[in-house]
């Protein structure tokens, strides 16, 4: 059955080709997923660091689900250039608050694609002295890994299908949208080219 745009967003979603999935569709998979991490950290407090900013949806939906204690922090990286971006090299504009030495941390990503950004933090949370470190992630774009990453928990495995709303974007735009959708190519083609 085909998706469809829900009808107060048909506008804003002007841009998207497809809808690849709903909001119920989201919100029953991340039901699993708080199920599975509080049956997993059961008499534990884990840690939830997630990577800003296309994370903020989903951590706000995941912590809701989960049944044991958690505290919640985050980090935001950007990258110099896409040059860069494409060693892996990222850099920490917003570094943790709460020491994590000792903890369990589960790291949350909203999507995970090259590994190139999962890589480079998973070392520097690593270095810290966590007493765990598992990963977290709504989306898994396996198609494109680079590097070998270790993930925990997968919201949806996908094809390299280039997706918005539910706090992804593209140029800042669609964080809003309420599911998640396959954004027309030729949007893509005229952002990249700056117009
Ligand atoms: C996304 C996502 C990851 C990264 C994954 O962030 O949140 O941090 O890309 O890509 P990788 O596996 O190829 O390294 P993005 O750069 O889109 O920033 P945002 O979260 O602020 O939207």
């Amino acid at each position: 059955m085909k998706k469809i745009v829900p009808e107060p967003f048909q506008r804003l979603a002007g841009d998207v080709l497809d809808v690849y999935l709903t909001r119920e569709e989201i919100q029953q998979r991340i039901e699993e997923m708080g199920q599975a991490i509080s049956r997993d950290y059961d008499g534990k407090r884990p840690v939830l660091v997630g990577a800003l900013k296309g994370v903020m949806c989903f951590m706000a939906d995941l912590v809701r689900e989960i049944t044991v204690p958690v505290e919640v922090d985050f980090m935001a990286v950007s990258s110099y250039s896409t040059e860069e971006r494409d060693r892996g090299v990222v850099r920490v504009i917003k570094d943790l608050d709460l020491p994590i030495s000792d903890r369990h941390v589960i790291f949350v990503e909203d999507v995970i694609d090259t590994g190139l950004t999962l890589n480079y933090l998973l070392r520097s949370l690593r270095a810290r002295s966590p007493a765990s470190l598992e990963v977290c992630s709504l989306l898994n774009k396996t198609t494109r890994r680079l590097i070998d990453v270790p993930i925990k928990y997968v919201g949806f495995n996908m094809p390299d299908y280039f997706v918005v709303g539910y706090g992804l974007d593209h140029g800042e735009q669609y964080r809003n949208l309420p599911f998640i959708g396959i954004l027309k190519p030729g949007i893509l083609f005229s952002r990249e080219k700056g117009s």
